[in-house]
């Protein structure tokens, strides 16, 4: 393992994610006060912490939907705080997002969901009418879900959905936004299940934001915990079960810390 923001060393892959130094306040109030955070091809980051700790907005920073006030973000080597919308689209291509809540368009059909980002990337019809059945299956869904529209689902197939429609068109990676908040624990469970086989069979880079501990250390591989603005701890599954670190012992057991304030 190395340490957030250190450099890799010799003969390590290089980060498919990289966040440096990362600043950004809302109306002079900091929430991000440094980031520093590397995301290796192919593992999955579990970003941690309590509600309000600046969780989704370092996953806004990746995709370019929020530039930090200071520092740099980097996606395969670039650095998408200086892309403009255009020069963005080839990145978010890269970047699958599932936002929190699932974000589905209500007005459209699970099939129109799913193709809208194919038809973006310029996608003809006929590849778009074979892409959705196989994403589908990939999500353990039925083909005749397609026809169906989201508010006809249940809250885990709507996720299904999301997921289905943020694997598309292919990505390298896929930020996950609280995936399983608002599931039951069953469903919950499944949608885990899920996540790691994204990474399984597509060998998928993943960054899941939650504040669920289960579900973090049971998709992740290695778990980076945001407090104060930085990433307080970063280590692998195992590390953070024993950690010594007295913020993160603290949120994994549900007690308050006095530093929970500016978490
Ligand atoms: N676009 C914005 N404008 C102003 N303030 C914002 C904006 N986006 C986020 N914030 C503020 O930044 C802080 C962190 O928000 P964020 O949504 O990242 O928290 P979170 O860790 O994802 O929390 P939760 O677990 O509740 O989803 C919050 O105080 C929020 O109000
Ligand atoms: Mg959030």
């Amino acid at each position: 393992m190395s340490a957030a923001g250190s450099t890799p060393a010799p003969g390590a892959a290089k980060p498919l994610i990289c966040l440096s130094g990362v600043e950004k306040a809302f109306a002079g109030r900091p929430v991000l006060r440094g980031v520093d955070l590397d995301v290796l091809p192919g593992e999955t980051m579990v970003i941690l912490g309590g509600s309000g700790s600046g969780k989704s907005v370092t996953l806004r920073h990746i995709v370019g939907l929020l530039k930090p006030d200071r520092g740099v973000v980097r996606v395969d080597g670039e650095p998408v705080q200086d892309l403009d919308e255009d020069e963005l689209i080839p990145v978010r291509r890269k970047v699958g997002f599932l936002f929190q809540g699932g974000a589905l368009f209500d007005s459209m059909d699970v099939f129109d969901n799913i193709a809208f980002p194919l038809r973006e990337a310029g996608w003809d019809e006929e590849r778009i009418a074979a892409r959705v059945p196989e994403v589908l299956r990939l999500v353990d869904l039925e083909p005749d879900v397609a026809r169906q529209m989201p508010d006809a689902l249940s809250g885990g197939m709507r996720k299904r959905v999301a997921l289905a429609r943020a694997i598309a068109v292919n990505p390298q990676a896929i930020l996950y936004d609280e995936p399983t908040t608002g599931l039951d624990p069953v469903t919950s469970t499944t949608i885990n299940e899920l996540i790691r086989s994204m990474q399984r069979r597509l060998g998928v880079t993943s960054v899941v934001v939650t504040h669920d501990i289960d579900s973090a250390f049971k998709v992740g591989d290695r778990i980076a915990f945001l407090c104060g603005g930085r990433i307080a701890f970063l280590g692998t599954v195992a590390e953070a079960r024993t950690t010594t670190d007295a913020r993160l012992r603290a949120f994994l057991e549900g007690r308050p810390h006095e530093e929970f304030g500016t978490c």
